[in-house]
């Protein structure tokens, strides 16, 4: 196999290699981002096709011959971490972590490795952004075992893998890992073959000797994960932890999960002895104030695999002058205009002259149409200046024709609001339960204006 170094041509945006130099990438359509870099040995000979997933050459063999054995799995210790990786953290897998600066990604980590310490598993943490004597003193603060938690300060991917070599630690913590950089690769730390090639490197690593792999990687100012597209595809895992508007919460999602379910998401409360698990989301989302006023609804989402109830606030006004606008923060500004198109031909509500806003309370973002019942029962409750009741919820999917049509999951979502003390369900027909729900009063409705008869 050849030793010799090889040149190769990779956009700066988003790491996609050419054989030669191009004005614009075709990856990723950026322009004049595509960079000559000078790839080592090891990298050439990966680049080579000629080692497999994990690093070694592999054979064919039938699927009925490979092993089913479950993965295992490392419990985190903090149950809402867990629940986004997908019930803990599986031996040999890569975990990309992500998030703005402070955001608590570092002592997320810590607390978790410590706890994983306590039961007895080796672990190393890796810090290439603080010192030592920092990390130090946050363990210190927040109480956490140092003398079961392994440090090296090093960003040579090389001498990190020597290191493990030596230690064997089971769990790995890199932070972050646009700071290491690969001795084969003649370009700046951070940059996107820097990145690239370390973090393929780490990976391959732990496929080969089982360790599970932590990394915390930074984001762009659009929130987006900083560094190479290739990265998103390396890992396992990728999870993203973002403040919510209370700057006091954070919110861990899963984007990608080769070993649980996308979109789950873990909250935690930062306060100064660290991170702690919000076991009752739904509680920290809904924290209204006692009088009910015009526009305010409650629907209860599914997030991953549990429901969650979040207020809805709309705000319609006579528009002054010029066009009116229409704003949805929180859920997709073409679903607004959808949903207002419904309530004007099958609601009888005309909306045309109005300015309209529409706010998912709490900084989350809705992706499933359960809430466009709550939507629509929020605008008219605004357009009407008429309050909804503090203990009605709303959910259901509206279709174009003005029917409500079901959703996934309605007995949880149903079984939770009552839980929460709600006593007045507006549901699609199609989700109402066979049983009686204690303390709960269920409307269901078929179509838009029998639910807009319910709440007149
Ligand atoms: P950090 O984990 O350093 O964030 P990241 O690694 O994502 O950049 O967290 C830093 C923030 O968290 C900082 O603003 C201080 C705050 N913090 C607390 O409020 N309490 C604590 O106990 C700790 C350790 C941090
Ligand atoms: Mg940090």
């Amino acid at each position: 196999m050849s030793k010799k170094a090889k040149i190769a041509f990779v956009c700066q945006e988003c790491g996609a290699d050419y054989p030669r130099w191009n004005g614009q990438c075709t990856s990723c359509g950026e322009w004049n981002a595509i960079k000559e870099v000078r790839l080592g040995a090891v990298a050439s000979e990966r680049n080579n096709r000629s080692l497999g997933y994990a690093g070694s050459v592999s054979e064919v063999k039938l699927l009925s011959d490979v092993s089913l054995a479950q993965a295992e799995r490392i419990a985190t210790g903090m149950s809402e971490f867990d629940r986004v990786l997908g019930g803990g953290i599986v031996t040999g897998s890569v975990v990309l972590i992500g998030g703005a600066p402070g955001a608590g990604k570092s002592t997320l980590l810590l607390q978790a490795i410590a706890n994983i310490a306590i039961q007895g598993v080796p672990v190393l943490y890796v810090s290439g952004e603080e010192s030592l004597q920092q990390i130090a003193e946050r363990a210190h603060r927040l109480g956490l075992p140092a003398d079961k938690i392994m440090m090296l300060a090093e960003t040579s991917v090389q001498r990190i893998c020597d290191v493990l070599d030596e230690i064997q630690p089971k769990v790995l913590v890199i932070d972050s890992i646009q700071v290491v950089y690969s001795q084969d690769v003649e370009s700046a730390p951070g940059s996107v073959s820097q990145v690239r090639e370390s973090a393929s490197y780490l990976t391959q690593y732990a496929k080969k000797h089982h360790i599970s792999i932590f990394m915390v990687g930074h984001v762009t100012k659009d929130q987006s994960l900083a560094g190479p597209m290739t990265l998103s595809h390396i890992v396992d895992t990728q999870v993203m932890l973002s403040s919510t508007d209370d700057a006091r919460f954070r919110v861990l999602r899963a984007d990608k999960n080769r070993f649980g379910s996308v979109g789950e998401l873990g909250f935690f409360a930062m306060d100064s002895a660290g991170l702690k698990e919000v076991k009752n989301p739904s509680a920290m989302f809904l924290n209204r104030p006692d009088k009910p006023s015009p526009g305010s609804v409650v629907t209860v989402l599914w997030e991953g695999t549990r429901p969650l109830l979040v207020e809805i606030q709309a705000l319609v006004t006579e528009c002054q002058y010029g066009n009116p606008r229409r704003l949805a923060v929180g859920f997709d500004q073409n679903r607004l205009a959808m949903l207002l198109a419904v309530l004007t031909r099958h609601g009888g509500i005309f909306t045309a002259n109005d300015e309209i806003y529409a706010n998912v309370v709490g900084g989350i973002r809705v992706t499933e149409t359960s809430s466009d019942l709550a939507i629509i029962v929020g605008i008219v409750s605004s357009f009407r200046d008429k309050v909804i009741p503090h203990e009605a919820f709303f959910f259901g999917e509206i279709g174009l024709s003005g029917e409500i049509r079901p959703v996934a999951n309605g007995q949880s979502r149903l079984n939770d609001a009552a839980k929460h003390g709600f006593k007045i369900a507006v549901i699609p027909k199609a989700n109402a339960p066979k049983k009686r729900i204690e303390g709960l009063q269920i409307h269901p409705v078929a179509t838009l204006s029998e639910a807009l008869d319910v709440v007149s």
